[in-house]
């Protein structure tokens, strides 16, 4: 018996070994076959997905076949995947789904996931139990009556095992202009606004800025989102100010990822966007509340400057401007 990867060739002996499962057991929580088509949509996602897919042969017959898959869509999960095995009823017991489930174990932590689920529809599936007991998985859930099969209800086991556990790499920053009206745009606008007011609303701050949507929108203004991780972590935009000078607004980081060099960033790329328009120098304001832009500010080079326009009138402004190479 050997373990290789699936191939549709291998896919009517597995749709024959599933509808077999489907019909006699409670593995599956499906009550009519699915049709070889379908058994094949589903293989071709699970391959897509860059999971793998396995089966077990002797002397060229497939005897049980395993999978991994994500475990729920959602990108948050994305280190979690779920396993599937099933192996034909007349060669049970004979290390088949042991030799299998290694095998997907140890592909799935070459591909950096990192936690295996086993969920067993029915508690009482002492095989599938046993058999993932046997390799490392431990019991996490056990609730009765969620499945209805066979006329009867059904509990519903989970089971979890660790996978790869090396550090993963710092997360990727990512920074491109969007349209500030975009969803991510109005929740991080959303959250500058609510923090510039429980900071300053004592003193009349409405959290808005002295901007308007259409001041931050191309082709006149730059607005920038940066990404970390894959997720809306900040913003900054850029706007005309006066001629040949522009003033960055609406800088913000989102509070779990602060401290990264996020803010840092976003006032790199909004200043290579001045320097592509033109401009010899950016100016921004801040509140003196404000330490940490404060902190952000002086460590990028800008230097206090008398606060100009609106904010001249504004005792608790600070002015910041920066000459561009
Ligand atoms: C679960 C299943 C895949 C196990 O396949 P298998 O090839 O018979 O399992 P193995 O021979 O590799 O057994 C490995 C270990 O699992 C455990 N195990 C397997 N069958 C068991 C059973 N009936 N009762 C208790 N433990 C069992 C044992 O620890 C076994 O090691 P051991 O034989 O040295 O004691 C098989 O019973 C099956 O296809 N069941 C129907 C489909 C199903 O329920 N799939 C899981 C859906 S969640």
């Amino acid at each position: 018996m050997h373990i290789r990867p699936a191939t549709p060739a291998d896919l009517d002996r597995v749709h024959a070994i599933y509808t077999y499962h489907l019909v006699h057991g409670t593995g599956s929580w499906e009550y009519e076959p699915p049709d070889r088509a379908a058994m094949a949509s589903r293989y071709e996602a699970v391959v897509a997905g860059g999971y793998p897919y396995l089966v077990a042969e002797e002397s060229g017959e497939v005897l049980g076949y395993t999978y991994a898959s994500a475990f729920r869509p959602r990108i948050g999960y994305r280190f979690t995947c779920e396993d599937s095995i099933y192996v034909a009823p007349d060669v049970q017991r004979r290390g088949i789904a042991r030799a299998l489930l290694t095998e997907l174990i140890a592909r799935c932590t070459g591909i950096g996931l990192r936690q295996m689920l086993a969920v067993i529809g029915d508690s009482e599936n002492a095989a599938s139990i046993g058999l993932h007991r046997a390799l490392g998985f431990t019991l996490q859930a056990d609730v009765a009556g969620l499945g209805w099969k066979f006329a009867r209800s059904l509990g519903w086991v989970l089971m979890q095992r660790p996978l790869a556990t090396a550090p993963l790499p710092p997360p990727v920053l990512d920074i491109r202009p969007e349209d500030p009206a975009s969803a991510s745009a109005q929740a991080l606008l959303w959250g500058l606004t609510a923090e510039l007011l429980s900071m300053d609303g004592d003193r009349g701050e409405n959290g808005k800025g002295a901007v308007t949507l259409g001041d931050l929108r191309a082709p006149e203004s730059v607005f920038l989102v940066a990404r970390l991780d894959d997720q809306p972590a900040g913003c900054g935009a850029l706007r005309p100010l006066e001629p040949g000078v522009g003033e960055v607004k609406r800088m913000y980081t989102t509070p779990w990822a602060r401290g990264r060099g996020v803010a840092g960033a976003v006032l790199a790329a909004l200043e290579e966007h001045a320097q592509a328009r033109g401009y010899s120098a950016l100016r921004l304001e801040t509140g003196d509340r404000q330490v940490a832009a404060n902190r952000v500010y002086a460590r990028a080079g800008y230097r206090r400057i008398p606060c100009y326009g609106q904010y001249a009138a504004r005792s608790w402004s600070q002015c910041y401007e920066k000459r561009l190479g």
